[in-house]
């Protein structure tokens, strides 16, 4: 299927969605819990292990980079031609690593790693391309650490009387790939449902066009300790 995130489109993303990016990594930011991050670190005298998945060109990991400057950074990415922006990005960060891979429904959400390997993982603005959203986010829960969190945030479908038909329309046409975007309340049950406590959710407002909301959920020893 044609991609929106190949080519031209890919090399001028950050300036196209600038605004927007700026909006909902901001929101994302502010959403993850440092403290605990930071109490995980400490306690457990190692370094960070930060996974951002749809990663894009890396916009998000450079502020994670910021605020966690110890941490080893881990983004991937459907997209070779995003990654490849990620990857000069970071060209001089000793402690990233960039993997092109998809997301899917399968054990550990398709990804190269072990479980109980991130004590972040953060998904932003790509929920909307998932066919399997509850299984993918069930993966990701297997591969946050015991005091992990996961961080994700999309754009939210709207209501009446905003005319989200015809915009979704619009949306599929520019970009194929898209699936189905969700309201918190339905973001917040798949991640429910995918077996994740969820401890904060919150709506963003983006601009006339765009709303979001953003979710941070923990590993829930229950149900690992169950599968
Ligand atoms: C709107 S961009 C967001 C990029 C970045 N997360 C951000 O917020 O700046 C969506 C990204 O999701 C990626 N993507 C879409 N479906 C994916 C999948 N199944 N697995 C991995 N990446 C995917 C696309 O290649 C694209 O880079």
């Amino acid at each position: 299927m044609a991609s929106y995130y190949s080519g031209k489109r890919a090399v001028s993303y950050n300036q196209s969605w600038k605004t927007f990016s700026q909006k909902t990594l901001a929101a994302t930011v502010a959403a993850i819990d440092l403290t605990s991050l930071q109490d995980i670190s400490q306690m457990q005298g190692r370094q960070l292990r930060v996974l951002d998945v749809a990663c894009g060109t890396g916009m998000l990991l450079a502020q994670l980079a910021q605020r966690l400057p110890e941490a080893e950074l881990h983004g991937l990415d459907a997209s070779a031609d995003m990654l490849a922006q990620a990857c000069q990005l970071f060209a001089d960060h000793p402690r990233t690593h960039f993997v092109q891979a998809s997301l899917s429904g399968a054990a550990m959400a398709g990804l190269p790693y072990e479980p109980a390997s991130f004590d972040l993982i953060t998904c932003t603005n790509a929920l909307h391309y998932l066919d399997n959203p509850r299984a993918v986010l069930q993966g990701l829960q297997r591969l946050l650490t015991p005091q992990g969190q996961l961080v994700i945030e999309d754009y939210a479908r709207r209501g009446f009387p905003f005319p989200w038909r015809p915009f979704e329309w619009l949306v599929k046409r520019v970009s194929p790939q898209y699936i189905q975007a969700y309201t918190l309340s339905e973001a917040s049950s798949l991640c429910q449902d995918a077996g994740l406590n969820v401890v904060a959710a919150r709506k963003i407002s983006i601009d006339a066009l765009w709303q979001g909301w953003v979710i941070r959920g923990r590993f829930d020893p229950a149900v690992n300790s169950s599968t």
